[in-house]
């Protein structure tokens, strides 16, 4: 069977748009199974400047790589100043060192265990972020809430994926509580998100995001490939829509 997905474009702010709303043009990916149509606006005018990116990750990275890959083909200009993760043994790290990319590990736990207020571990983040330089925050794969402590820092440049729609199953295990709403009849599909991080768990104004089709036969680790072969793409033309408009954002 095949169904018709979308990615949606939002520009997330009249005070931050750099373009105006323009007619949307539209084009198609093949994707296993089913295809996704991506509509998002016209490229700018101006030709934008390449992003520094810093990426924060837990896990695996496999978000990373689909960043990696996307800038060594071309396709998203950008450079990746720094990944940093909260975990020493996650494999993004290899990721990034195979491809060249400064690492830094800055987990918790050390301050957890040395009685250190949370707000420090988010003060002492977001300063080390800074020595980076970079236009965009990206979490990709990043379990730990930010404060403002964090974001106050970085107004406007900190973009986080979510595996779910706008609004639906925020927070944790969110592939795993779609799968089991989808067995009790209550939802026929699910999505991903790209999303301006606020201090709410996985709200704030949407950039992009595609609905994921779910199946009677999928076991939870059909979903969660098929949701983790949308968000490689999402993301990265994510950050490619907002490309030059965290440089400016960081200019007012
Ligand atoms: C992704 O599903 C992301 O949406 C979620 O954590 C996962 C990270 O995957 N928040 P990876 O580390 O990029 O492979």
């Amino acid at each position: 069977m095949r169904v018709q997905r979308f990615f949606r474009f939002t520009h997330y702010s009249s005070r931050l748009r750099t373009n105006p709303p323009s007619p949307h043009t539209h084009s198609s990916i093949p994707v296993t199974g089913y295809s996704l149509r991506i509509i998002t606006n016209p490229p700018s005018k101006q030709t934008p400047m390449s992003q520094r990116l810093a990426i924060l990750i837990s896990g695996s990275g496999s978000n990373l790589q689909a960043i990696i890959d996307a800038i060594a083909a071309g396709r998203l200009d950008a450079q990746i100043a720094v990944v940093v993760s909260n975990r020493r043994a996650a494999f993004g790290l290899t990721r990034a060192e195979r491809a060249g990319i400064p690492t830094r590990v800055f987990p918790l736990k050390s301050y957890t265990d040395a009685g250190r207020p949370r707000v420090q571990y988010d003060v002492d983040l977001a300063r080390l972020v800074a020595e980076y330089s970079p236009d965009l925050i990206v979490l990709a794969g990043w379990m730990h809430v930010l404060s403002p402590a964090f974001l106050d820092r970085f107004p406007g440049r900190v973009l986080n994926l979510h595996p779910a729609l706008p609004g639906q199953f925020a927070g944790t295990h969110a592939i795993q509580r779609a799968y089991e709403a989808f067995q009790r009849g209550e939802i026929d599909h699910t999505g991903v998100m790209v999303h301006w991080v606020v201090p709410e768990v996985d709200a704030g104004p949407v950039v992009a995001s595609a609905e994921v089709p779910i199946y009677p036969a999928d076991s939870l680790d059909d979903l969660e490939a098929r949701i983790h072969s949308v968000e490689h793409r999402l993301l990265v033309e994510a950050i490619a829509q907002v490309a030059g408009l965290s440089r400016n954002i960081s200019a007012l």
